[in-house]
């Protein structure tokens, strides 16, 4: 429990460190998101980007995950599940959606590894940063994962209403979830 504690104040502080000025930065923090993804995806992320006209940025949207997750999708062995070569990510939708919106604890295997952690909820996040973000994370480093809509977030959003806790995998990969 104290190596959790001390990982999740590192992550609240880099969370911090991230949003770095806050208030009107958006545009900013979305320019240091960039050079992060370039490298590695450069094909890859300018499709995922693209379509999202008007609609929130899914690489700075993604900026919340990376604290944890880190900005190459990576995470931190034993610690924080990639999101990068993650079956999770990629596989079908509904199921990484329905993480975001409850979070996920317990044990888990991703990429052979086993984690044991606590994910919280980010159900404040609107189902179009939801989608935003996903669609992001299907198609950056290396990822190949179809874009996930609004209306896709909605639906598992409204499926899933009256569940409080985050979900242990086994109940996600086995739940109704639209
Ligand atoms: C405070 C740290 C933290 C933050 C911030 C965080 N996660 Fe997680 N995430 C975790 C942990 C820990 C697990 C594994 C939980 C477990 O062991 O059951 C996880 C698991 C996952 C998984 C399933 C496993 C995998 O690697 O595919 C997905 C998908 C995921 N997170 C997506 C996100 C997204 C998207 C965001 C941003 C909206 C986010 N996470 C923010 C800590 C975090």
């Amino acid at each position: 429990m104290k190596t959790s504690k001390t990982l999740l104040s590192l992550a609240v502080a880099s969370f911090l460190v991230a949003c770095g000025g806050g208030g009107e930065s958006s545009t900013p923090a979305a320019e240091t998101a960039q050079p992060a993804a370039a490298p590695a995806t450069q094909t890859a992320a300018a499709p995922a980007a693209a379509p999202t006209t008007g609609g929130p940025d899914g690489a700075a949207e993604y900026l919340v995950c990376s604290a944890c997750h880190q900005a190459n999708g990576q995470g931190l062995p034993g610690a924080f599940p990639p999101l990068a070569g993650s079956e999770v990510v990629t596989g079908e939708p509904s199921i990484p959606i329905a993480i975001i919106l409850k979070g996920l604890q317990g044990e888990l295997t991703v990429k052979g590894q086993k984690y044991n952690g606590v994910m919280a909820s980010w159900a404040q996040l609107s189902d179009a940063q939801i989608a935003a973000i996903l669609t992001y994370e299907r198609s950056s480093w290396g990822n190949a994962g179809s874009a996930v809509t609004a209306e896709q977030v909605a639906k598992v959003r409204a499926a899933t209403a009256s569940r409080t806790t985050p979900w242990t995998w086994a109940e996600v990969s086995k739940a109704k979830l639209n």
